[in-house]
């Protein structure tokens, strides 16, 4: 998704713009571009492709001066080309702008200018905007940029700077993310937190409906209505390095090998030995849990393949109906959410638009929302009434790994929790699973041992047309998990299936060598998955079998075993994804993808 960033200060702004954007390229994007005020002239530099062209523009023809925007755009309107990429700025060449997000009237807003005479360069929605504030210019960039959106309608993130008042920058935020940083003299902005560490810890979210107006003194924010917003700075107490890729060759690799510590980090200081739990920014009012009739959960991608863990875990601990959904598909089916159901929305970055909008719905239908996610100060937990942190620390590649696990660990300790608040779980049988809890990073260290075996299997899997993910309950929802970490990095056709539900057509597409992965941890579904792994053996599939270390039977029937270590089935999630995140890693590098950012796809989907 697009990313922006801004600076005003003592610095040569092309630096800091160029610094803050390569830490916004986990977001996806397929072009870049920075615009510097000096000595009353916009200069522009952008280009499509990677970060890379943008740099070797700049060291053809720099840039001088120390106010200036820039950004990374992942095409919505018009194909990815040079034009097309932002800063976009006005016919006169004294406003320029970048924007985050859709503009959704800009068709007929595009017909009024053109017809007074405005000539676009580009096929964007954006260019609107950028003469949209020129034509509202009366001497205060501010209150051209009120106007302006005044007359726009959508989600997005905006942010403007004009020749005739340098050293000023003025954004506003409607949905798409945006935070401003504070420095000793200077001032930044960002889509997100990490781009700006490098320069300050002192961060301010902007929140929806805001606007900011930056000069190297500081911001104030206000508003659209024009209220003054006096909020303070928080303090970012997360290390900058834990974005960096510390040595490993990508950061998805990086991101799996984290995840011991992921599940350390989110367990610290929630549970307790006895079993119970504490969930900081979980606080239902009393005889909330014992009385819950039902649970929606939503998400999108992989925290929604997450949400799939959390519904069985849910439901078979609070003896409920837990229903999940698609945000994208909750948002518009018209559910019967009812007031005294709890809505879960689950999402890495707390700014899916989706993911949001369904929440959003949910806590209007009178539902109470609880977000699970892993931004602190994120849209969604702005948005929900309980908030729980996964804190997986920042995720930087595309394709989710550390934070998927971390939600899982967390729909663990709400499952927890609220069973022991409805006294579906007693005492001995939560000291257990805490137990089990405890004993999950030194597990899913020892399940990375097996990274040069898989590093071998991929070598085999490259090449092929199709591969399908089986199982089982929690096993199923694990193969859908690892389905979408091979296709989003390897671009291979992948598909995942409840095993007993292959012979219902798919067993059609299984022929000699089609690779077959299936995961099998669950006991009390052992046998029938077992079943299902010889129907495709039967027509000839290669099977490559996720299983318990201990188990003696999957060898006669699977061509390859990757082995974790035993665990309560109810957790198995936490180790069995972890071969096939690895899996996926080692066919994208076989392959030579861009494994961190992958085609077409970006870290968070803030438009629709
Ligand atoms: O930030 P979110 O968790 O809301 O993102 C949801 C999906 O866009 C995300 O999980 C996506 O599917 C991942 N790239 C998959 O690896």
């Amino acid at each position: 998704m697009c990313g922006i960033v801004g600076y005003v200060g003592p610095r040569q702004a092309q630096e800091v713009l160029i610094s803050s954007l390569r830490r916004l390229e986990y977001r996806g994007y397929d072009s870049a571009g920075i615009a510097i005020t000096d000595n009353g002239r916009i200069e522009v530099r952008k280009s499509a492709g990677k970060l890379q062209r943008l740099d070797d523009l700049l060291e053809a023809r720099p840039v001088a001066g120390t106010t200036g925007i820039g950004h990374t755009r992942w095409a919505t309107h018009g194909v990815p080309n040079d034009v097309n990429a932002h800063p976009h700025v006005d016919a006169s060449g004294e406003f320029v702008l970048v924007h985050n997000g859709i503009i959704e009237n800009f068709l007929p807003l595009k017909e009024e200018l053109l017809e007074e005479g405005h000539e676009f360069q580009s096929d964007t929605d954006t260019e609107v905007l950028v003469h949209l504030v020129a034509d509202e210019y009366e001497g205060d960039l501010i209150e051209a940029v009120r106007r302006a959106i005044g007359r726009a309608r959508g989600a997005y993130a905006l942010v403007v700077m004009t020749s005739r008042e340098p050293g000023r920058i003025v954004a506003a935020r409607m949905v798409s993310p945006l935070v401003v940083g504070f420095g000793d003299g200077e001032t930044f902005l960002a889509s997100d937190i990490p781009a700006i560490l490098p320069y300050t810890r002192s961060v301010l979210v902007v929140s929806d409906g805001e606007m900011v107006d930056i000069t190297a003194d500081g911001a104030t924010v206000q508003t659209i209505g024009g209220e003054i917003v006096d909020r303070a700075p928080m303090e970012v107490t997360w290390d900058a390095g834990r974005a960096e890729k510390d040595g490993y060759p990508h950061f998805m690799l990086k991101e799996i090998y984290e995840q011991p510590g992921v599940i350390e980090e989110t367990l610290r200081g929630r549970l307790q030995p006895d079993g119970s739990v504490v969930l900081e920014g979980v606080d239902l009012p009393d005889g909330f849990a014992a009385g819950l009739e039902k649970i929606w959960i939503t998400a999108c991608g992989t925290a929604y393949h997450a949400g799939l863990v959390g519904r069985d875990v849910l439901e078979k601990t609070l003896r409920i109906p837990v229903e999940i959904d698609y945000a994208h598909e909750l948002r518009y089916r018209d559910p019967l959410i009812r007031p005294g159901t709890l809505t879960i929305a689950i999402s890495q970055s707390g700014e899916t638009a989706d993911t949001l909008a369904a929440g959003r719905l949910a806590s209007r239908l009178g539902s109470r929302l609880l977000a699970l996610t892993n931004v602190v100060g994120s849209t969604l937990s702005r948005d929900a009434t309980d908030v729980l942190y996964t804190r997986a620390g920042p995720e930087i590649a595309v394709a989710s790994t550390k934070a998927y696990t971390a939600m899982l660990i967390g729909a663990y300790l709400l499952a927890l929790q609220f069973g022991l608040e409805r006294r579906t779980v007693g005492s001995p049988r939560a000291a257990e699973l805490a137990g089990e809890l405890r004993a999950l990073p030194e597990k899913a260290t020892r399940a990375l041992g097996m990274d040069a075996d898989i590093a071998k299997i991929a070598g085999r899997i490259v090449g092929v047309d199709d591969i399908y993910f089986i199982g089982r309950g929690l096993d199923y929802a694990v193969a859908t998990e690892g389905s979408l970490k091979l296709k989003e990095i390897s671009y291979m056709h992948s598909e995942a299936m409840p095993a007993g539900e292959l012979k219902h057509g798919t067993l059609a597409l299984i022929t000699e060598g089609t690779p077959v992965v299936v995961v099998l941890t669950q006991s009390h579904l052992y046998d029938k998955t077992i079943s299902g792994l010889q129907e495709v053996k039967a027509r000839g599939a290669k099977v490559v079998a996720v299983a318990y270390e201990d188990d003696a039977e999957v060898a006669k029937y699977a061509d390859h075993v990757l082995r974790i270590p035993r665990t309560a089935d109810f957790l198995s999630p936490v180790l069995s994804i972890i071969p096939l995140q690895l899996l996926a890693y080692h066919v994208a590098k076989e392959l030579g993808h861009d494994i961190d950012m992958p085609r077409n796809l970006a870290k968070s989907v803030t438009v629709e």
